[in-house]
């Protein structure tokens, strides 16, 4: 029997559907399953799955990213991002595919301010949500196998469904007055570079463990706000300041995150480019399929079908 190259987990999701895409650029063979093909909670249904589709690599996307959300109900957080990610390691090992985990800059509690994370640092995650990515870090490295890897990445932003820039973008063009936090610093992240590099990896089979993908440049949330304007014409705009306790989310996030990607460069011979070039490619594609969305009430990228909203935890948040 032929083996497909690679099982997408939350292939409906924001970067799911974009590793879809960059794989298929590529003329690899990827089967993309989410909720309805491969439910995360249900160990049987991922055994299943992966056995069936016997793939060279399992690429780990889905996940429960709705960080305040995990707050309320950390048993789910902790059963999908945690277990979940335990029951793909094992299937992934049985039918001898490689594993790529996809986790974040939230499992740090930002002290090393002014200090980029190294690979070795030592989680220690603030929030449910960065605890139960963790658990599903754990999961992965305990299998010591030179193609099992955990990738961690930050502030993903990408074209189609929800994402900040259009957020932001939205708000200001509806007139509403923006306020956004000035003391979380971290590196945004465009979908687009994150898949390229994560198919690189694996492409490139260098050792197992941790490695960091992020764009290159760094900035506060309120600061990427500024960039998203100034590059959608809209520089004119002001954007108010605003502090994460003055916000007061259920979740607390760092309030330094800034990812150390000189192993990932190491690997691939250059660095990921600056998040500022990242999002002039992103505004004219996230206009594109916001108007394809419109037109059709469809994602765009691959055409998948909009996410499902039937659990309140289930969908974006950043
Ligand atoms: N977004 C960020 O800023 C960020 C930062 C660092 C790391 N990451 C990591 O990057 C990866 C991709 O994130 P993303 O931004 O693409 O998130 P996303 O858009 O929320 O995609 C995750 C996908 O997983 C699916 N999923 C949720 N619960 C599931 C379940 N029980 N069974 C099967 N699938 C399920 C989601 O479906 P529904 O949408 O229907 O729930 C969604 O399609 C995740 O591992 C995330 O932890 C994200």
């Amino acid at each position: 029997m032929s083996r497909i190259d690679y099982l997408v987990t939350g292939a409906a999701g924001q970067l799911g559907r974009v590793v879809m895409a960059a794989a298929k650029q590529r003329g690899r063979t990827a089967l993309g399953v989410d909720v309805a093909e491969m439910p995360l909670d249900q160990r049987a249904a991922i055994a299943k799955v992966i056995a069936e589709a016997a793939p060279r690599f399992v690429l780990h996307c889905g996940a429960i990213t709705n960080v305040d959300g995990c707050e309320q109900d950390a048993l789910a957080a902790y059963r999908i991002n945690g277990l979940a990610t335990a029951w793909v390691a094992e299937a992934a090992a049985t039918a001898g595919a490689g594993l790529l985990y996809v986790s974040t800059d939230f499992v740090f509690d930002g002290s090393t301010a002014g200090v980029p994370y190294p690979v070795d640092a030592t989680p220690k995650p603030l929030s449910v949500y960065g605890a139960s990515k963790r658990l599903g870090e754990e999961a992965v490295l305990a299998h010591r196998r030179t193609d099992f890897y955990v990738v961690r990445t930050s502030w993903v932003f990408g074209p189609g469904g929800k994402n900040f820039p259009r957020a932001i973008l939205d708000r200001a063009k509806s007139g509403q007055p923006l306020k956004v936090v000035t003391d979380q610093i971290g590196r945004p992240t465009m979908t687009h570079d994150l898949a390229e590099a994560l198919l690189d990896v694996v492409d490139a089979k260098p050792a197992g463990g941790i490695y960091h993908a992020a764009n290159e440049g760094q900035c506060s949330w309120h600061q990427f706000a500024v960039d998203i304007l100034r590059e959608a014409g809209l520089g004119h705009i002001v954007v108010g300041t605003q502090s994460a306790d003055e916000l007061k989310r259920p979740a607390a996030r760092p309030t330094w995150s800034v990812l150390d990607t000189s192993k990932l460069a190491k690997v691939r011979g250059k660095t990921m480019p600056h998040y500022v070039e990242a999002l002039r490619r992103h505004l004219p594609l996230d206009a594109a399929a916001q108007v394809l969305q419109s037109q059709t009430g469809q994602q765009s990228q691959t055409g998948a079908p909009p996410p499902a909203t039937d659990s309140p935890l289930r969908g974006k948040q950043y």
